[in-house]
């Protein structure tokens, strides 16, 4: 089948090279002519595990191919894929110009039937009027048909999720565009669930999915505050939580936040849904209000163990929104950092993979360091603040020897009290007892 995938940002780019790894015939297509050039150089622009192995595959098997003109990328598809970007507008809306655009661009360049899928996450009721758009801006009569096909994959696994997901799900009244859909992922087709809903329902389930799981490590985080209270373990909490089926384990971590490109922009997005229909989602607008507060908390928390501020050096580990990726979009290291920044302290920093993207953001106000050990070097306190592996097996002892104090700050809880004592660290965790 022939496929076209509009925008070849992080969805756009894996749902193409997916594709065509299912035995499709992909052009990615963005108006970025930069990208599409770094592209057909075989050049990835993410991070991304696995992805850069099935575009190289894909396009030494004349399966995926690059188009900077959308004219020409989408001819002849059967399928034509939105994947652009729905960036935040002040108020928490999601910004549709992109789509709207794209799709007004496809009306003018569609010949023939073709199915139009919405991959973008959207507002309720944007299946619809990109149907309108089309409609309106078609330069002959030809059919075509809308469907919402939302997606679920994470970064750092995009891949894994794209290829093994735990469902797909599919939003169209139309028999002929589910049909067709139904062929596109004939490769999923024997161990995935199908939803199949029409086009409002399955924007809204993408939503609901993820301000469902925004709120689960928000309750979690709240969970880790009041074992800290109580003196009870947020770990064994969660354990014991997770093993009622009804709750499951995932989600369950306690941290600094969530933060990324999505749960952040979501929850404001559907919270601002909600109010436009005349509805309210209170508990989400409290999840929002609570993972904000969290960042203050965890700065207080710093505070209070490392001492005054102004004027302190402190080496601050994991400056990504999560490990395996580059994304410090809505970090909350970031945020921490920031708030550090403002009291006067001096940030020695590292990250595997997000350090570029960081100097975007704070230039030289940070001292971007080489490795954990230089960023360690005569720190009052270690922070840390992503979960990256090569995290959880760092040299202590050598670590305690460089810190000009013995203080760790695990904002991930990576480590366990047990393990740094001997060492001669002071530790602090998230909810469970310091030493
Ligand atoms: C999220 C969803 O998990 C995907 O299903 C969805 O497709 C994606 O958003 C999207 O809408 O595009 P992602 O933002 O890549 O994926 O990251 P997650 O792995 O879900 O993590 C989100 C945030 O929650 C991170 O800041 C992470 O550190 C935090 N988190 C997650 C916790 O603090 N604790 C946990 O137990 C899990």
């Amino acid at each position: 089948m022939k496929i076209a995938v509009i925008g070849s940002g992080y969805v756009g780019l894996v749902t193409a090279a997916c594709l065509a790894d299912f035995g499709h015939f992909v052009t990615a297509i963005d108006k970025d002519q930069e990208k599409i050039a770094l592209l057909k150089a075989g050049k990835i622009p993410i991070y991304e595990m696995g992805l850069e192995e099935i575009v190289h595959r894909n396009m030494e098997e004349n399966r995926l191919s690059f188009s900077g003109n959308l004219g020409e990328g989408i001819k002849g598809a059967q399928v034509i894929f939105i994947g652009v970007g729905t960036p935040p507008r002040e108020d928490g809306s999601a910004d549709l110009q992109h789509v709207e655009a794209v799709a007004k661009e496809i009306a003018q360049h569609l010949t023939e039937y073709a199915v139009i899928v919405n991959k973008s996450t959207v507002p309720v009721g944007t299946g619809r009027r990109v149907r309108e758009i089309i409609a309106a801006n078609l330069q002959a009569p030809v059919e075509f048909d809308v469907v919402s096909n939302p997606e679920f994959l994470r970064e750092g696994t995009a891949v894994m999720d794209f290829t093994h997901p735990d469902r797909v799900v599919i939003g169209t009244e139309s028999e002929r565009a589910r049909k067709i859909m139904e062929e596109v992922y004939h490769a999923l087709r024997d161990e995935t669930a199908f939803v199949f809903t029409n086009l409002e329902s399955a924007e809204l389930i993408k939503y609901a999915s993820n301000a469902f799981l925004a709120t689960k490590v928000t309750f979690i985080n709240e969970i880790a505050d009041l074992c800290e209270a109580v003196g009870a373990d947020v770990h064994v909490v969660a354990e014991g939580m997770g093993l009622d089926s009804r709750i499951g384990p995932k989600f369950l971590r306690t941290g600094p936040g969530y933060g990324g490109s999505c749960f952040p922009k979501d929850t404001r997005a559907l919270a601002r849904i909600a109010r436009d229909y005349g509805e309210r989602v209170t508990i989400v607008e409290t999840v929002i209000a609570a993972n904000e507060n969290r960042k203050k908390r965890m700065v207080e928390k710093i505070r209070r163990i490392a001492g005054p501020l102004a004027g302190k050096t402190l080496a601050f580990l994991g400056l990504a929104f999560k490990p395996n990726t580059d994304d410090v979009r809505e970090s909350p290291a970031l945020a921490i950092i920031s708030q550090l920044l403002d009291e006067g302290a001096e940030l020695r920093v590292h990250d595997p993979a997000a350090m570029e993207e960081t100097r975007k953001i704070f230039g030289e106000r940070l001292c971007y360091c080489n490795d954990p050990y230089e960023a360690a070097q005569g720190a009052g306190a270690l922070i840390i603040a992503t979960e990256w592996d090569s995290y959880r097996r760092l040299d202590l002892g050598r670590l305690r020897s460089l810190l000009q104090s013995p203080v760790l700050i695990d904002l991930r809880n990576i480590y366990t009290p047990e393990e740094v004592r001997k060492f001669g660290f002071s530790y602090e965790s998230l909810g469970r007892k310091s030493i």
